[in-house]
């Protein structure tokens, strides 16, 4: 394990190039099982999350090639087994979406219960309720989510909670089901377009990702092409975020600004200029950040995964903010550490109320999880009085490529150390 080493009160300036969404990729790649053929999958992001599904796809069968550093090469026609449940699997959240792969492939499937960040307790029952009304009996026994079914027949689906697991999830299993399956109240997030996407493309008939009903008509087969993952919301607005609280002038590029809306615009009222082109943000800092209220919603609502580093973000601008966490029941668990900086932040209940002050002290923090270690770095950037060190980074290394290297060519004092 290491550790991210930073001295704060360095401008970030400079152009900074965003990779891929983790958040498609780790969908996307359980999704090639369902494909009979050869899947080209680009702008993978080389993120440690990739990785343990990529070794989990070659121990169901099939065969896997890095053509480059972003470009894997799937062959998922030898895939043998409906079978996962290596305890790598188990400890990502993604690891969910092999059961709706699987079961839309063979009928069955045999997955270890996920695990992925806490924010309190994150149940699936949606994604069951979906593959029980196609048709699967399903069962959970020594933590292992069993599912199979005679036939998968399309239906009428209604999500009582607006879920983007639940809904890619469903999707998959959908696809080469019989018939046509309607999901209704679904999640709208871009990776979910960017699935419904790849899944077209390798020849499935889905409509409607990006609205609240998608339908999906099934289709005999998924025969395998070429796919270019959707670039990251998250990773992009943890970048804009650096640009602004180090008073900086950063470029954010490869990305769809259109997906960064709710930001920009939380950015602007905040003060900060955010200049817009077809693929890139431009970000300028103001001399003061203003406060501002924010409330994480489902897409195109504020995202939660963006909700850590704004936070840091609010603790020094001028005046008070509050901060809601309108999707997940326990996502401020990483803020108790925050007050050892001079942050002044009252949590109740989902709601933060942060004062803004002016500076931040350095201190040893904890990444309790992927976006609050984001967050912690973002405290590094600009605390001073000394080094910030920031400990746990594997749970940073899940979704963020190079992250010391990127925040350095933009100017940051930022290294990696071995942990004692
Ligand atoms: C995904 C993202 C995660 C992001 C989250 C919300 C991946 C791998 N992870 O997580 O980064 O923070 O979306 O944008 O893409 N819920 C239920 N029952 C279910 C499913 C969900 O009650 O069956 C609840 C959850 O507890 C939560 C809310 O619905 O309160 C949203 O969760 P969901 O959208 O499913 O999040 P994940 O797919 O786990």
């Amino acid at each position: 394990m290491s550790k991210l080493c930073i001295q704060g009160g360095k401008r970030l300036s400079g152009d900074v190039v965003i990779n891929g969404a983790k958040n498609a990729a780790v969908a996307i790649l359980p999704a090639t099982v369902l494909v009979d053929g050869i899947s080209i999958i680009e702008n993978l992001p080389d993120i440690n999350d990739v990785g343990i599904l990529k070794e989990a796809m070659t121990s169901l069968g099939a065969v896997t090639n890095f053509i480059d550093e972003h470009t894997l090469e799937i062959d998922a026609s030898t895939v043998y087994q409906h079978v996962a449940k290596e305890s790598c699997i188990s400890k990502m959240r993604a690891s969910y979406y092999l059961l709706g792969a699987l079961l839309g492939r063979f009928g069955k499937a045999e997955v270890a219960m996920p695990g992925g960040c806490d924010f309190g307790g994150r149940p699936i029952d949606q994604h069951i309720k979906g593959f029980q009304a196609l048709g699967a009996k399903i069962e959970v026994v020594d933590n292992v989510i069993r599912a199979s079914a005679d036939k998968l027949v399309g239906t009428r689906i209604y999500l009582d909670v607006v879920s983007v697991g639940a809904t890619i999830n469903i999707m998959l299993a959908a696809v080469l089901a019989e018939g046509t399956t309607v999901i209704e109240n679904v999640a709208k997030e871009p990776h979910i377009v960017d699935v419904a996407n790849f899944l077209n493309m390798m020849g499935a008939n889905v409509k409607g990702a990006g609205t609240d009903v998608i339908r999906i008509k099934g289709v005999e087969r998924l025969s395998g092409g070429r796919y270019s993952i959707v670039p990251d919301q998250i990773e992009a607005g943890t970048y804009m975020i650096a640009a602004a609280i180090t008073g900086g002038d950063v470029n954010v590029r490869n990305i769809i600004p259109e997906h960064m809306e709710s930001l920009s615009s939380k950015m602007r009222e905040m003060g900060i200029q955010i200049i817009e082109g077809d693929d890139f943000i431009r970000v300028v800092a103001p001399e003061k950040l203003i406060a501002t209220n924010v409330k994480t919603l489902p897409y195109p609502g504020f995202p939660t995964d963006l909700q850590p580093q704004m936070a840091i973000l609010l603790t020094v601008a001028q005046g008070v903010s509050t901060l809601i966490e309108g999707v997940f029941e326990n996502r401020f668990q990483y803020m108790e550490q925050l007050h050892q900086t001079g942050a002044k932040i009252t949590v109740e209940g989902n709601k933060a109320t942060i004062e803004g002050v002016e500076k931040l002290k350095a201190a040893h923090l904890t990444a309790t999880d992927l976006r609050a270690g984001a967050a912690m770095v973002l405290v590094g950037l600009i605390a001073e009085g000394g080094e910030t060190v920031v400990h746990n980074t594997r749970y940073i290394d899940r979704g963020y490529e190079s992250i010391e290297d990127k925040l350095s060519a933009l100017g940051a004092d930022i290294y990696r150390k071995p942990a004692q």
